[in-house]
C-alpha cells in the first residue's frame, strides 16, 4: 500500500482563488494532511481545511515550500512583501501564466530552487494536467514535488519553458475551450427543440463519456469518431462539415496561438516590472 505524500512543513499558498482552491480541494480529497500549511490571502477569507491569515506577519515559521498563486500582474507587489520571509531553504512554486523562470528567480534571488507548474482545474477533483518545469531542482527535489502532484492528476516533467507553455497552452486553458464546445454543443440540441437543461445535460455527458472512454481503454479519437460513424451514414455526413477544410483543427489553433501570443505579453510585462523593481532597488 502506498502512503499518502507528505508536504514540506511549512507550506505557504501565498494567494488561494480559483486555482489555489482548486488544488487544496484536490489535495484535500487525496487525503494529504494540510494541518501546517497556511494560506495567506490579503482578504483573509477562509479557505477550508486550511488556516488562513491575511498577512505573512500571521503565517507562523518560515515556509520550506511556497505555492505562489497571485495573478502575474501582482508579482512584483507580493514578492516584495514575501522576500524577508524567505530562507534560502524554500522552494517556490509558482503557478504564474507566462511568468519565466529567470524572471521569478530575479525576484527570489535566494530561494533553494525555483519551479513553474502550470495547473488546470481539474486538479480539483484530481483529474488534472500539471506541467512542471525548473532549472535548478535537483532529482530528490523532483522526486519530492512529482509525489505531492501525481495526486491531482498527470503531472509531467517538461524538458524546458518552451515545452512548458505548450502544455499551458492546451491544458491550462483547455478547460475553458472544453466548456466552449459543450455549449456550443448544447445550443445544437437547444436549435433541435430541446430543452436548455436537457440539452446541456447531453451535451455533458457526451463529452464526460467519450473523454472517460478514452482515457480509461487508451482508444485513439479517430478510432472512437469511427466507430460511431458507419459508411455514409448521419455521423459521418456530421463529420464532414467539421473535417471540411480542417476547420476545427485551424479554429484550435488559431485559438492557443491567441493565447501563447498573450503569455508572451505577460512575460514581457512581468519582465519590465522586475527590471523596473531592480532598478528602485539599486
Ligand atoms: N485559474 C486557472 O485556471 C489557472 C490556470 C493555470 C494557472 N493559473 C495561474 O494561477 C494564478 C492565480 O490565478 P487564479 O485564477 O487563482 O486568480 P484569483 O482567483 O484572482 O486569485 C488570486 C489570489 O491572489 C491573492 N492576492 C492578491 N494580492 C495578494 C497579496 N499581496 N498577497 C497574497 N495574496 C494576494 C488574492 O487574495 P484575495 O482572495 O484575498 O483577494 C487571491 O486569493 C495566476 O497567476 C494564473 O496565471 C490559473
Amino acid at each position: 500500500m502506498s502512503e499518502t505524500p507528505r508536504l514540506p512543513v511549512p507550506t505557504w499558498f501565498v494567494g488561494c482563488g480559483n486555482m489555489g482552491q482548486a488544488i487544496v480541494a484536490g489535495w484535500r480529497s487525496a487525503g494529504i494532511d494540510l494541518s501546517s500549511a497556511a494560506v495567506i490571502r490579503p482578504s483573509g477569507q477562509p479557505v477550508e481545511g486550511v488556516r488562513t491569515v491575511a498577512s505573512f506577519a500571521e503565517a507562523g515559521p518560515q515556509p520550506r515550500l511556497v505555492i505562489l498563486a497571485v495573478k502575474p500582474q501582482k508579482l512584483a507587489e507580493v514578492a516584495e512583501q514575501l522576500r524577508p520571509w524567505l530562507t534560502s531553504k524554500a522552494v517556490m512554486v509558482s503557478l504564474l501564466a507566462g511568468v519565466e523562470l529567470a524572471t521569478l528567480r530575479t525576484h527570489f534571488p535566494r530561494a533553494a530552487a525555483i519551479v513553474r507548474a502550470m495547473p488546470n482545474l481539474g486538479v480539483a477533483i484530481r483529474r488534472g494536467v500539471i506541467a512542471l518545469v525548473s532549472g535548478d531542482a535537483d532529482d530528490a527535489l523532483r522526486l519530492q514535488l512529482s509525489t505531492i502532484f501525481a495526486p491531482l492528476g498527470f503531472a509531467p516533467w517538461m524538458a524546458d519553458e518552451g515545452k512548458f507553455a505548450a502544455v499551458g497552452a492546451v491544458a491550462g486553458a483547455g478547460p475553458a475551450y472544453v466548456a466552449r464546445f459543450v455549449e456550443a454543443l448544447t445550443k445544437a440540441g437547444e436549435q433541435r427543440g430541446l430543452s436548455h437543461a436537457i440539452a446541456s445535460t447531453i451535451a455533458l455527458e457526451t463529452v464526460l463519456g467519450t473523454a472517460w472512454m478514452a482515457a480509461t481503454t487508451g482508444e485513439d479519437m479517430e478510432s472512437v469518431a469511427r466507430r460511431v460513424a458507419s459508411p455514409k451514414g448521419t455521423t459521418e455526413a456530421g463529420l464532414a462539415v467539421l473535417d471540411r477544410d480542417q476547420v476545427l483543427d485551424a479554429l484550435l489553433a488559431a485559438a492557443i496561438d491567441a493565447a501563447s501570443r498573450r503569455g508572451g505579453e505577460l512575460a514581457e510585462e512581468a519582465k519590465s516590472a522586475s527590471l523596473a523593481a531592480d532598478a528602485q532597488l539599486s
